[in-house]
């Protein structure tokens, strides 16, 4: 399986994550990944895209939600995953909820493909946080799960 993880950044913690997501999917037997950001996808030859943009100002970044508009041909045959990083659970459970309704769904909302589980990760403004690698890497083992 070709999975193509699509993602943006403007500090550094979304690449972050796309790269332990890329991590947990090279360990899987048979599936070969590559990172792009949406100006250096060059081909739609995959079989899963998992597609994630941090949250800014309550919005993913414009890059990545027209790059999902702009492709919506290219997308409508494929498995994708959407997934957002933000702050939104440090402040508890119903600001996770609060970003699951405004900042998941409105993504997963403008993908003409057939959509797989989404997920919210939780950033950072400065230092890392390790703590995320494993939660990548078990997601996208289930959605590699699924795709297959
Ligand atoms: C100026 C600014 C605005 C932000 N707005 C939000 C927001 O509206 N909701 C949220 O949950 N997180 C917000 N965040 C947190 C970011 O989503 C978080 O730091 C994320 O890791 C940034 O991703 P990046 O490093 O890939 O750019 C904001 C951060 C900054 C610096």
């Amino acid at each position: 399986m070709d999975v193509c993880i699509i993602y943006d950044t403007k500090r550094g913690a979304t690449k972050q994550i796309a790269n332990w997501m890329a991590e947990g999917l090279k360990a899987i037997n048979g599936v070969k990944v590559d990172v792009a950001r949406p100006s250096e996808v060059k081909s739609f030859d995959y079989d899963l895209f998992i597609i994630g943009s941090p949250i800014y100002w309550e919005k993913p970044m414009k890059s990545v939600v027209d790059f999902i508009t702009a492709h919506g041909d290219d997308l409508k045959d494929k498995k994708v995953a959407i997934f957002v990083v933000c702050l939104a659970e440090v402040f508890g459970r119903h600001a996770k909820k609060y970003a699951e309704n405004h900042y998941l769904k409105p993504l997963e909302n403008k993908v003409s493909g057939s959509l797989i589980k989404g997920e919210i990760f939780k950033g950072w403004l400065k230092n890392p946080d390790d703590k995320q690698r494993e939660r990548c890497i078990n997601w996208v083992k289930e959605i590699a799960e699924v795709a297959r």
